[in-house]
């Protein structure tokens, strides 16, 4: 017998030990214990005797994630348990209600299981006897096709399941683990850095980037694209192995792999709420897209109870937050000028819906936010509401811009619009104001916005008249105008 082999084969299996156990330190528990040029050595090494005795190579070997180009595309599966999605629902009223009907028709008591709702596609995982068999997307809900090889290259979905105290029997058999395939903001956007710096277009969103990757026929492409699976739910043929919701999230962790920590059990219809209400301005800062919160009936005897209508379960339901990015086109750039004499520039944009009202406007605030944009007359940019009011330009979507746009040039558009006045900007605002004898400008104003509709509406009085009331004389304050 080779001693080289025999202590090489021990060695390899060392070292998937610990490379597997790395990763999930890296991957599931966010908390790395080492450097990644450690993983990397020792992936190395790992490597290398597997080059050497490739009889050694196992199918769950941190170095057989990419795998071959599928010559004759993907194969049909069938589901064992069907795939389902979720009826929507946009209002809190229409939350509860759910929650009330859904426990009369149970005829019982029954508590809740929330988790972020993540914006990606869905797919089974399917480990026998602890190694990953087959992953296979959602398709119409009873047939999906087959992505393992693809899903394979995902770093942090492991190859074999983890060892534990809890769930070890689910090492045996087969354990389904559900979840969700997405591309995370910062993964997304390191990706579009990279095109724009090819030339290339940037990609329109995590989501459809993510559905297109997995469905490549190359799985050393999808390996560069930075897919990332967390699950949502476990299944086991024996039902009794996982009661509740809330076990398969504990079970999913302890074997290893990632899903949200902040998937919550919930008592009772007003701490669905609660919930609900606590992650709508939270959720901008994980590290995915979401559109919504899932809930679903914890205990999951009563959730098969309760039945599915079409492709929807009754026992669960997806509140979907209003969209709260837009994009839309600058029709121009106005200045307006306060009260004090502040001139302020405004985006006159083509009106678009944002987090559920129209918007027309967004404000700039001053010329440094115009030069930090680089908004320009023509624009595609994306529209999003700060504290949920006041529209704000987020960017310019500058792969969509014309080529004969120009730069906004704050000055000459201040002297365009107001040929007659004066201003000058203070350097620690980067403000301008108006200066010199601007009181009847400032006059004016006050009586076209004191005689507008939302004020007093007094017909007749306009701009034209307000002003021949001030360059009259007849006008020198407000109370005049009485
Ligand atoms: S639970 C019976 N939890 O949204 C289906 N689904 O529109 C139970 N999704 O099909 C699904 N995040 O693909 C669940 N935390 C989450 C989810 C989630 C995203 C997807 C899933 C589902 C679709 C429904």
């Amino acid at each position: 017998m080779d001693l080289h082999r025999l202590e090489s084969e021990k060695r390899a299996k060392e070292l998937k030990k610990i490379l597997n156990k790395y990763s999930y330190e890296y991957h599931v528990l966010d908390n790395p214990s080492v450097e990644d040029s450690v993983y990397d050595g020792l992936f190395s090494e790992l490597k290398e005797i597997e080059k050497k005795y490739p009889e050694l190579i196992t199918i769950d070997s941190p170095t057989q994630r990419v795998g071959n180009i599928l010559k004759e595309g993907f194969k049909k599966v069938e589901h064992k348990t069907r795939m389902l999605s979720l009826n929507d629902v946009f209002s809190e009223e229409e939350i509860y209600d759910w929650a009330v009907k859904t426990e009369n028709l149970a005829g019982q008591r029954i508590d809740f299981f929330g988790d972020i709702k993540m914006d990606g596609l869905a797919c089974s995982i399917i480990y026998n006897d602890g190694v990953l068999k087959r992953a296979v997307t959602r398709g119409d809900s009873f047939v999906g096709e087959d992505v393992t090889n693809n899903v394979r290259t995902i770093k942090n979905v492991p190859l074999s399941l983890r060892e534990n105290s809890k769930f070890n029997n689910f090492l045996k058999g087969e354990t389904e683990v559900r979840g969700e395939i997405v591309i995370l903001k910062d993964d997304f956007e390191y990706i579009n850095k990279k095109q724009i710096e090819k030339g290339e277009q940037p990609y329109a969103n995590p989501r459809n980037l993510a559905a297109g990757t997995i469905r490549q026929l190359d799985p050393s492409l999808v390996s560069k694209r930075k897919l990332t699976f967390i699950a949502y739910d476990l299944i086991r043929k024996e039902k009794t192995d996982i009661p509740t919701n809330e076990e398969a999230y504990e079970a999913i962790l302890e074997l290893g792999i990632r899903c949200n920590k902040y998937a919550k059990y919930l008592k009772n219809p007003e701490e669905v709420i609660d919930f609900i209400e606590n992650w709508s301005k939270k959720r901008q800062n994980l590290a995915f897209n979401t559109d919504g919160i899932v809930i679903k009936v914890n205990d999951k005897k009563v959730f098969n109870k309760l039945g599915i209508v079409g492709k929807q379960p009754r026992a669960a339901i997806a509140y979907k937050y209003e969209a709260e990015e837009s994009t839309t086109k600058v029709l121009d750039i106005n200045i307006s000028i306060g009260r004090t004499g502040a001139a302020t520039p405004v985006a006159v944009l083509e009106p678009v819906t944002v987090a559920g009202t129209t918007v027309k406007h967004a404000s700039l605030h001053n010329s440094d936010e115009i030069e930090r944009l680089d908004v320009r007359i023509g624009d595609t940019v994306v529209i999003y509401k700060a504290g949920d009011i006041i529209p704000k330009i987020k960017n310019v979507i500058k792969e969509l811009r014309s080529e004969d746009s120009e730069k906004f040039n704050y000055e000459n558009a201040l002297k365009k619009q107001y040929p007659a006045l004066k201003f000058k900007r203070s350097e620690d605002e980067a403000i301008y104001r108006l200066v010199g004898d601007s009181g009847p400008f400032l006059l004016s104003s006050r009586i076209i916005h004191f005689a507008s509709k939302s004020a007093l509406d007094i017909d007749t009085l306009g701009e034209k008249n307000a002003k021949l009331l001030v360059d009259s004389g007849l006008v020198n304050d407000l109370a005049d105008i009485f």
